[in-house]
């Protein structure tokens, strides 16, 4: 017996006053609505900087991502400028490691020579400098060793200190402490300030997770720990309020920019970032994130352009005004051609 579908009409819903759909019904209207928007501006793009000419070294774990000479990270800054990127990260790859960093903060260091590099272009972008001892100390770890072998918080906080000034005077328009040593923005601060750079920036890593989304990164700055994990200074993912206590201490030591990490992970943090303070939140999709979105692209299990650009919208959604993500260049170049 053949199925006998009535169709009624839904005289109670057609008096619905409240549609969404409305809406949603056409490009131009969806296009009107739209609360977030991306724009080129507010992306940084990590450069990873290593002694040399003309070397451009792919990184396998961050396909897309190379590690770069002065001469081809000033290319590359030249043309992420042209797609109206907002600005640079630098993370450097010394000649030299020893137990103290002391490549961070040498006036020839690798990112100090890159960053000058880049300044001399005289490029409308902003230059910011990752401020941490891990790619520099030859143990692997973000501040010099205490007998106990962990880290000594308050001699990082020189070394950290040191190494700030010395990317400021090279040209960094803001530095960005990432070592998770309690009293490192406020240390970087003063040392700033009493060195005559008082309008320097400084972005403040200020909840850190430690986070297994960080693995290849470590790959492409060579920065894992020789020893041990980063457990005793970076927070526990597990832990919000913390973050929070973190931000405040951070703010009060003078923070220009409060930086959320790893960024998909830590929405709430974003979000409570932007609702509890005044000052812009930054978000960093970090290499995790990034490599798992390239695979599945590779693979076609995911479209790579589709998912990128959703989960940046997402980042910004929750309240970041800035993402720092390895797809700055090509998210740029897709808001460029109208997607
Ligand atoms: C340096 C630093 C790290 C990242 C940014 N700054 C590595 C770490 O903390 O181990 C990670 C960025 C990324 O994974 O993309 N301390």
């Amino acid at each position: 017996m053949a199925l006998q579908v009535e169709v009624t009409q839904p005289k109670v819903t057609r008096r619905l006053s409240a549609r969404p759909r409305r809406s949603r019904r056409t490009p131009a209207l969806r296009a009107l609505v739209r609360e977030t928007r991306l724009h080129p501006s507010m992306f940084i793009a990590p450069l990873f900087v290593r002694p040399g000419r003309g070397v451009r070294e792919p990184i396998v774990s961050l396909p897309g991502v190379e590690r770069l000479s002065p001469d081809e990270a000033a290319r590359e800054a030249q043309r992420l400028a042209r797609l109206g990127v907002g600005g640079v990260i630098l993370f450097g790859l010394p000649d030299t490691k020893d137990a103290f960093g002391t490549e961070a903060s040498a006036s020839d260091g690798i990112v100090q020579v890159a960053i000058e590099r880049i300044r001399d272009l005289g490029l409308p972008l902003v230059l910011v400098a990752d401020t941490c001892l891990c790619e520099y100390t030859d143990h692997g770890h973000c501040g010099p060793l205490a007998a106990d072998l962990s880290v000594d918080n308050d001699a990082a906080l020189e070394r950290l200190a040191e190494t700030a000034v010395a990317q400021a005077r090279a040209g960094a328009d803001v530095v960005a402490p990432s070592a998770m040593m309690d009293g490192q923005v406020g240390a970087i601060r003063t040392a700033l300030n009493d060195s005559g750079y008082d309008q320097t920036l400084v972005m403040a890593y200020a909840s850190k997770a430690a986070s297994s989304f960080y693995g290849p990164f470590r790959e492409a700055a060579d920065s894992a720990p020789a020893f041990g994990d980063r457990r005793g200074y970076q927070m526990d993912p597990a832990n919000g309020r913390e973050a929070l206590r973190e931000m405040a201490l951070d703010v009060e030591e003078g923070a220009d920019i409060l930086l959320v990490k790893p960024a998909l992970p830590s929405l709430d943090l974003v979000a409570a970032a932007h609702d509890r303070f005044e000052l812009p939140v930054a978000a960093y999709q970090v290499s995790g994130e990034y490599a798992m979105i390239a695979a599945a692209g590779e693979r076609g299990w995911v479209d790579r352009r589709a998912v990128l650009t959703e989960s940046v919208t997402s980042i910004a959604r929750a309240g970041a005004d800035i993402v720092i993500t390895y797809g700055a260049g090509e998210l740029a170049g897709w808001l460029q051609e109208g997607s």
